[in-house]
């Protein structure tokens, strides 16, 4: 078994530095076309064999120290009650969003293992195969909350921050919904097997920071507590463009922090270990990276590993998903120089 993974987000690296990426099992490996040409993507959500296979084609593929079930943040939403499609071109819509009271009266907490069975299946046919821990995920309040609201991706959030600004009490009803529904699901991934959890907070970034505190933070803060009340495997929280955010999420009761590529990782360590107890640090090389040519790539990537060396544990990452468009070589070979380097002795 391999546990450089988990040892690092307990704050120890020894030996290698382990690596995973966020999206590593999707449209950028020809493996996973092949699956997907047969199936609809939620056809895919829902199948645990076919969820099982795919997550495994990173780990042997590329030799990424993590595996990643294979699901979508969105599914719990859609076992929540709301319709859920994904559009060629648009991405996932909810074609009857989440705005008024009737609307969220409708809304149900659902039992994971009733309702979303295939995912919890996923997760124990993974760990019968896997060398390598198994993270399981979820999205957090804010950002799916956006999806539910807007009904589909949004550029600015309007209708989101419109009924935060002028129907907060609605706001934080559907908010307090989607929390309970998050950390249910998150603890039944545990109690199935997941190794541990990570939180994706994609458009954390689009808040202001003080409504970031106020309409956003305490929900997360409650998702973290309540896992605490439930399982002691890692937990990590990744807000996207949350840099400005770190001196709040660095005293998260998280015990890893995604860092996205908005941030040198340097100052993103030493923001992290200014709180009284550092987490560990997971990012953050800009996915368009993996563009580079291959010397360059080697000479960004072991300046990161440098930089990692203040931090109190550390596992290599994108500082967002991998790309459709990336060269899945490119993701081994910076699979490769991340094994491949060694800590100067001090
Ligand atoms: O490898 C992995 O990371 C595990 C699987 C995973 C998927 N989605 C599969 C997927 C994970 C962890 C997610 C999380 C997710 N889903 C997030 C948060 C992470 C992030 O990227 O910020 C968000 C915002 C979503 C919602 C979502 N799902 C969108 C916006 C889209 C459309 C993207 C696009 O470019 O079309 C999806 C679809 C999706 N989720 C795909 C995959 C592999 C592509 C589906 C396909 O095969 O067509």
């Amino acid at each position: 078994m391999n546990n450089s993974f988990l040892s690092a987000c307990k704050g120890q690296n020894t030996g290698r530095i382990p690596v995973w990426f966020m999206r590593q099992a999707g449209r950028y490996l020809p493996e996973y076309q092949r699956v997907r040409r047969r199936h609809s993507f939620l056809e895919l959500c829902k199948r645990p064999d076919l969820c099982a296979e795919v997550s495994l084609q990173p780990v042997e593929i590329l030799h990424v120290d993590a595996a990643i079930l294979f699901s979508d943040i969105l599914i719990p939403m859609e076992a929540m009650g709301l319709a859920l499609e994904f559009r060629k071109g648009a991405g996932p819509v909810f074609p009857e969003p989440v705005r008024d009271q009737r609307a969220l009266a409708r809304l149900r907490i659902p039992e994971p293992e009733a309702d979303m069975p295939f995912v919890l299946e996923t997760i124990r046919l993974l760990r019968q195969q896997l060398t390598v821990p198994l993270i399981g995920f979820a999205g957090a309040p804010f950002t799916l909350a956006t999806y539910v609201i807007e009904g589909r991706s949004s550029r600015n959030f309007l209708l989101t921050k419109k009924m935060m600004y002028r129907e907060p009490a609605l706001y934080h009803e559907i908010l307090k919904k989607i929390t309970a529904c998050t950390a249910k699901y998150l603890t039944a991934q545990a109690r199935a097997g997941a190794q541990a959890l990570q939180l994706f907070d994609t458009w954390a970034g689009a808040l202001a920071p003080e409504d970031y505190a106020v309409f956003a933070l305490p929900y997360v803060r409650e998702v973290l507590a309540e896992l605490r009340r439930h399982t002691d495997i890692p937990l990590i929280y990744f807000a996207n463009h949350g840099a400005t955010l770190l001196p709040t999420t660095s005293r998260l009761d998280a015990d890893v922090l995604g860092i996205d590529w908005h941030v040198p990782l340097a100052t993103a360590i030493s923001l992290v270990n200014a709180a009284e107890k550092p987490l560990a640090v997971q990012g953050n090389l800009d996915p368009l990276a993996l563009f580079l040519p291959a010397r360059q790539l080697e000479t960004r990537i072991r300046a990161m590993l440098d930089a990692a060396r203040a931090a109190h544990g550390y596992i290599f990452n994108l500082g967002h998903g991998v790309v459709p468009e990336t060269d899945p070589e490119s993701v081994r070979l910076a699979v490769d120089i991340v094994h491949n380097y060694q800590r100067p002795v001090q």
